[in-house]
């Protein structure tokens, strides 16, 4: 019967051919993308060296370009030369986003992956789950649930969309799991897997402290601020008011200021820097090395940033949070961190609390423990061995 010949053919075909490889593309975009990418694609080496198992691409969307905001991150790190790099460049955000779309359309069609993984939650990664999601291909966020509550940070924008149409969605904490599933996030999706920049953080402290302070500066008779929100950075009247308790902490205590590109150019279009503001250190940029251990040797950071209210608390160094809010409440609850806001009195505050050590010291939330890349590895693979 011709049902029993195609029967017996289909059967055999299935037994001589081997499962093809679940094929991933990872994508990272910019500066605070590195760290979170560097162990995700060493477990997937690792799990798929000579298996057959997994193949994977790097794409570079090129958000972040400069060598102190990219190619030192990938020396260090050894993260391998991206695949593809898109090279979008700086733009508005329609621009940026826009130009990220377009060119990771075409490396979606051309490569057909099963799978796109995003970390975090800046412009390439709104750009590229979207793009992966319209084509029919399943993405995973690394970092989902995050929530800051805020849509004025273009970040939280990203995170909602992101985590919108994700079809795994890897938390760092079970707050970011709560809120996931508060919003209808089918549990099932959600994976409680750890920190992944903290893996690197783990994997790099020991490299990290042998890096060289900046000249004059001695470990823990300094502070060290960073600053690059767009609502803290782009008025001048708000990194004014900012800049009012660095100063006089400055007085007491050098200041060392690793300064984003952004901040830079504003700091000299508002006149904000004063000739009697010696003792604040302006330098440039730092690699992934060299600023770890500055913050891992500091009196206390001062700062806008979203990853290093994680890294301090895992450093076990004080951290004040330069923002009305923070969507990683657990470096507040858990952790060193202190979310002083943006009023100069509760800054004050905050580094007088430091200055008397009467801040409680911290501890570490669970599973941020340097093996957050190989759960997310070994849950991918099983839902593409499930559904794939
Ligand atoms: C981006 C992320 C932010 C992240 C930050 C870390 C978004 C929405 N924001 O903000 O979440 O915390 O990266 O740094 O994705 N520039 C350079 N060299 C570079 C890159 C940028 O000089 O390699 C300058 C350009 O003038 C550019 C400006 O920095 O216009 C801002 O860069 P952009 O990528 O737009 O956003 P970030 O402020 O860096």
């Amino acid at each position: 019967m011709p049902g029993e010949v195609y029967q017996s053919h289909s059967a055999s075909v299935k037994s001589s051919v081997k499962k093809t490889p679940v094929k991933i593309l990872v994508v990272a975009g910019a500066r605070p993308n590195f760290m979170k990418i560097a162990p995700i694609l060493e477990a997937l080496a690792i799990r798929g060296a000579g298996k057959d198992t997994v193949t994977f691409r790097l794409i570079h969307t090129g958000q972040h370009y400069d060598r102190a905001m990219s190619g030192s991150f990938f020396l260090e790190l050894g993260i391998p030369e991206p695949d593809i790099n898109l090279a979008v460049g700086s733009g508005s955000h329609a621009e940026q986003t826009g130009r990220v779309m377009v060119g990771f359309e075409k490396v979606c069609q051309d490569e057909r992956p099963d799978w796109v993984i995003v970390v975090g939650d800046v412009n390439s990664t709104l750009a590229c789950s979207v793009t992966a999601k319209k084509l029919g291909i399943r993405v995973a966020h690394v970092e989902a649930g995050l929530r800051s509550g805020d849509m004025a940070m273009p970040e939280e924008i990203n995170r909602l969309c992101t985590d919108a149409v994700s079809d795994l969605l890897f938390t760092t904490d079970e707050l970011a799991g709560d809120n996931l599933r508060r919003e209808g996030v089918a549990p099932g999706k959600i994976a409680f897997v750890g920190n992944t920049m903290i893996d690197t953080l783990l994997r790099n402290k020991a490299r990290a402290m042998e890096s060289v302070l900046p000249e004059g500066v001695i470990e823990k008779q300094y502070a060290v601020l960073t600053l690059h929100r767009p609502s803290n950075v782009d008025s001048a009247a708000a990194l004014r008011r900012i800049f009012e308790p660095v100063r006089e902490l400055a007085r007491i205590l050098p200041v060392v200021f690793p300064v984003h590109p952004r901040t830079r150019a504003n700091l000299t279009a508002f006149s904000l820097l004063n000739a009697d503001d010696n003792n604040i250190r302006l330098i440039e940029p730092l690699s992934y090395l060299p600023f770890i251990g500055l913050i891992a040797r500091a009196k206390m950071v001062l700062t806008d940033s979203g990853g290093i209210q994680e890294e301090t608390t895992v450093l076990g160094v004080p951290c004040i949070t330069m923002r009305e809010n923070t969507e990683r409440p657990i470096t507040c609850t858990v952790g060193t961190n202190i979310l002083a806001g943006t009023d100069p009195a509760q800054i004050r505050l905050a580094i007088s609390s430091v200055l008397q050590g009467t801040i409680r010291s911290g501890a570490i939330p669970d599973k941020w423990d340097g093996h957050a890349a190989e759960r997310i590895v070994t849950r991918l693979l099983d839902e593409h061995s499930v559904s794939g």
